[in-house]
């Protein structure tokens, strides 16, 4: 048993939820009329409200204590100061000092310094290839940008490009290739002109096979179809944290965009990786973007754990997971506009919290990390709600909306909006056998199909959810919302006492492709694996 399990809060919480079991969510409404105001917050212009989560005042407190149990404002005080809290890796995790206005310390360095002077050099980037003034090699302003990246140096940007649509340039679309299944790429270019298009090889390490594999296939679709070796400078830039590599691979230390180690790939959207984001809605709406995380930052350095809405969110999905039974939570976003963030919220939480191993080395015998998923709203209503609301697991799911619509199309908000608000309440309220009986007989039902036909109409009902809802996603809201949802996976880490900033788990699959490739274009059969491997890298071979 750890000591996390058999600690006096967590036993606590195992005895509150006993008792809590006995009511639904519902009953906790029908008791207390305050509810929605006890249990929601405001921050900013987005409300958070939890009232529809089975918690009461008594499981709040007994969260916090848990949270203090496990020291959590001192990690969060070592976050800000640039301890090496990333202690796998020897690192800090200071992603913070990437928004701030402040200076943020490591080693005795100001680090913000640093940043000032790349975010300058973005500025200047992106504003030249925004104006025309920088152009391509036949002297064509830029029309397309690629960028070349994967997990981290692909997901933030192209969710948040995605994100704020009406923010960008209509005169600079940006593309994103990630996978190393050649057809990405493919597709992409196949549509683009090589005298107007610019590259940005993205990559922390710079040595990450599908990112390395398609910048040289950029390049040599850029070089066949018009460019020359010397319009390569002009056309491709790099965003790393590793200047030898990018100079190996041909790009000019002058056109890097510097980033470091300090910044973990799926926490550096924030940074040069940011590039992208910079170049399509312009400087200043990226600036907006980072002083809405930075409020937000600042909000979970000083705000009471009671009050602290990343603290809260991170607890509630602890009391979920670990007292509940929740074994997977949909992020459900009603706003077209982020469509790609549950994706991106399944690497921030899925890669930082999908550990099995504590911060002092041992096994643990607690759930961590869950799977996270999810679609835009109203298409997720029609594929996987039936599961939500009559399936068999415990799921939790994220409600997201604006009040603003930003393209309002006759009453299409009101109607998304409505659909919105019914799925929380259906959720929560179900619909009971008397209330369906109810129903079927007004319709004149016979009582024999009635009884038929009942217990497949009924909804138990009693689901969480979380809704947040918001007055428009501009940059400044929606980077409050990121951050919000980083804070609260380092939250849930520091209850479960495991690194979220190390990803070891990726590295397996990586080494034995790296073994099983010289085998694909060998003429032998293979015969070293299992025989399941064995037997498909065979049969792969005398099909391709
Ligand atoms: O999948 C593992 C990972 O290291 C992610 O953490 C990271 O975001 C991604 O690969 C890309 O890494 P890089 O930016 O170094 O190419």
């Amino acid at each position: 048993m750890s000591l996390l399990t058999q600690s006096p809060a967590w036993l606590a919480l195992k005895n509150h939820q006993s008792a809590m079991a006995q009511q639904s969510i519902h009953d906790l409404f029908r008791q207390d009329s305050q509810r929605f105001e006890e249990f929601s917050l405001l921050f900013d212009e987005v409300l958070f409200d939890f009232s529809k989560q089975p918690v009461t005042s008594e499981t709040i407190d007994l969260l916090i204590a848990l949270a203090r149990q496990q020291n959590m404002e001192n990690w969060i005080e070592q976050m800000f100061q640039g301890k090496k809290i990333n202690s796998t890796e020897d690192r800090a995790a200071l992603h913070v000092a990437l928004r701030s206005k402040k200076p943020f310390f490591l080693d005795g360095e100001d680090v913000t310094l640093k940043v000032k002077s790349v975010c300058n050099k973005i500025a200047r980037f992106s504003s030249a290839i925004r104006s025309g003034e920088h152009t391509g090699y036949s002297g064509k302003a830029f029309t397309d940008i690629v960028n070349i990246g994967i997990g981290g140096s692909d997901l933030g940007p192209l969710m948040v490009t995605e994100a704020l649509k009406p923010y960008g340039s209509t005169q600079l679309k940006p593309h994103f290739v990630s996978n190393i299944d050649g057809t990405q790429i493919h597709e992409t270019l196949s549509r683009l002109d090589p005298a107007t298009t610019l590259f940005i090889v993205a990559s922390k390490t710079f040595t990450t096979q599908e990112t390395i594999t398609n910048a040289h296939s950029a390049r040599t679709w850029f070089l066949a179809q018009g460019g020359s070796e010397n319009d390569i400078a002009r056309h491709f830039v790099a965003v790393s944290t590793n200047l030898a590599a990018v100079k190996q691979f041909g790009i000019h230390p002058d056109n890097m965009f510097e980033f470091w180690d300090w910044v973990g790939g799926r926490y550096s959207l924030w940074s040069a990786i940011g590039l992208p984001i910079a170049l399509t809605i312009g400087m200043d709406h990226f600036n907006a973007l980072l002083a809405g995380a930075n409020a937000m930052d600042q909000h979970f350095a000083t705000t009471a754990l009671e009050k602290n809405i990343p603290v809260i969110l991170g607890l509630i999905a602890v009391w979920q997971i670990n007292f509940n039974g929740v074994t997977s939570h949909a992020v459900l976003p009603y706003d077209q506009y982020l469509h790609r963030f549950p994706a991106y919220l399944q690497q921030l939480e899925m890669e930082s919290n999908g550990k099995r191993i504590n911060r002092n080395g041992e096994e643990i015998d607690y759930h961590t990390g869950i799977v996270i998923w999810g679609e835009p709203g109203t298409n997720g209503q029609h594929a996987f709600y039936q599961l939500l609301h009559q399936g068999t697991q415990t799921i939790s799911a994220d409600f997201l909306a604006p009040c603003q619509s930003q393209h309002p199309i006759g009453n299409h908000h009101h109607l998304l909006m409505a659909n919105y608000f019914a799925q929380t309440e259906a959720l929560m309220c179900g619909k009971h056998g008397n209330e369906v009986r109810a129903e079927l007989q007004s319709k004149g039902m016979t009582a024999e199909l009635t009884e038929k036909l009942l217990p497949h109409k009924i909804h138990p009902g009693n689901h969480a959810t979380t809704s947040i809802l918001f007055r428009k996603l501009d940059p400044k809201t929606l980077g409050a919302l990121i951050a919000l949802y980083e804070h609260k996976v380092f939250v849930q880490s520091v209850i479960w006492n495991i690194n979220p900033f190390d990803q070891w788990g990726v590295e397996l699959g990586k080494e034995l492709a790296g073994q099983i490739l010289p085998e694909l274009e060998q003429a032998e059969s293979v015969t070293r694996h299992d025989a399941s491997t064995n037997g498909l890298i065979n049969f792969f071979k005398e099909n391709q």
